[in-house]
């Protein structure tokens, strides 16, 4: 019985009809153009883990009983790789990926794995995909590990078969506007996620039921949503939450709500606390606020700037939220952004293409 499979088994399967490469422009959609190929690997319960394989880019085949079909058994992550300016292709932070689909899988009751050899099997997929790893800035290949119960069997029971895959999508700009200011719609009748549910967990149930009522607010002119949990301040669309603002007692502070259950341990806001930390140039600080709170300071023009963070948008302004009838404005020094947000995206930006040496880029 296999507890994990390994990176030195791994089978590559080379494909003999290459796609054509997309321009790199406005037109690049998020997540559309897939790569040449994708790694994949099985495991049951008898058996342990399968032979890994890097197999040219095709659909899965699956028995309609699967468990990912009709229970969720689902979960997911993204990271991204990024071109050097010589040339050489970078991960960011994929350690921390890898350790939260470990948590995502065992929170679906789905099988456990060695970290480190599913590292060495993504470097050895970019590898090999590495001319789909764009050399503009800007533009990145996206990666996408993918774990699902493929148990056949209607019964609501602990996957007995699983599937381990990654497919990777040659990016730009998550939103198609690019850099730009989003609106947000917060209504404390909706909610993500909730004290002692898996709001932490980064699987497909905590995305698809946020699509429709998404798609409604876009009609409205606001383009995400904007989560409280009781009345807190959670996230924001898929990403995590961030505001620098003078709170009351008149200190400039960062603040975004604390890894409480509810809230995605996002790499990107694990990144942004460790950098403003660093620089120590105001208060940095994880705890909860309410929606009043927000309010409150927007009010009285203590709100400096909002954003979004994440690892497809890294960071995205906020301007304006909506709540119970009211628009409240937030300010955007730069225009289309705050300078706080901007920096980041920069300094982040730079770090990922290698223009800094830092620790938490890893050679692929
Ligand atoms: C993010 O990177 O912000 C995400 O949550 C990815 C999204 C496409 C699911």
């Amino acid at each position: 019985h296999s507890t994990s499979f390994r990176a030195s088994d791994l089978a590559v399967h080379l494909t003999h009809t290459p796609k054509t490469m997309p321009h790199l422009d406005q037109s690049l959609i998020f997540g559309k153009n897939t790569t040449d190929h994708l790694f994949w690997v099985d495991w049951d319960f008898e058996k342990g883990w399968h032979t890994p394989q890097i197999v040219p880019f095709q659909p899965l085949v699956l028995d309609p009983c699967s468990s990912c079909f009709h229970y969720g058994t689902e979960c997911l992550e993204g990271l991204k790789a990024y071109k050097t300016a010589t040339g050489k292709t970078l991960l960011f932070r994929p350690d921390l990926n890898i350790q939260r689909l470990r948590k995502s899988a065992r929170a679906l009751a789905l099988p456990d794995f060695d970290g480190a050899e599913l590292l060495q099997c993504i470097r050895k997929l970019v590898d090999v995909d590495k001319k789909w790893v764009p050399d503009k800035k800007g533009y990145s290949m996206y990666i996408r590990p993918t774990m699902i119960g493929t148990h056949q069997q209607l019964g609501v029971t602990k996957p007995g078969s699983a599937k381990l895959f990654v497919v990777s999508a040659l990016v730009g700009p998550y939103f198609p506007t690019g850099f730009n200011p989003v609106n947000l719609y917060c209504d404390e009748t909706r909610i993500r996620a909730w004290p002692g549910g898996v709001g932490d967990k980064k699987i497909g149930g905590n995305y698809g039921p946020g699509i429709a009522y998404t798609a409604e607010i876009n009609k409205l002119g606001y383009q995400q949503l904007l989560w409280l949990v009781k009345g807190n301040v959670t996230e924001v669309g898929t990403m995590n939450f961030f505001m620098l603002w003078k709170n009351k007692e008149g200190e400039t502070e960062l603040i975004t709500p604390p890894l409480d259950g509810t809230i995605l341990e996002g790499v990107t806001r694990d990144s942004i606390l460790e950098l403003t930390r660093e620089w120590n140039e105001f208060k940095v600080t994880e705890r909860a606020f309410s929606i009043h709170e927000l309010t409150q300071a927007a009010e009285e023009g203590r709100i400096i700037e909002a954003f979004g963070a994440g690892t497809a948008c890294i960071v995205c302004p906020v301007q304006k939220i909506f709540f119970k009838g009211v628009d409240y404005e937030i300010p955007m020094k730069l225009g289309k952004s705050g300078l706080l947000t901007k920096r980041l995206l920069d300094h982040i930006l730079s770090i990922q293409y290698g223009e800094i040496e830092h620790p938490w880029s890893y050679k692929v």
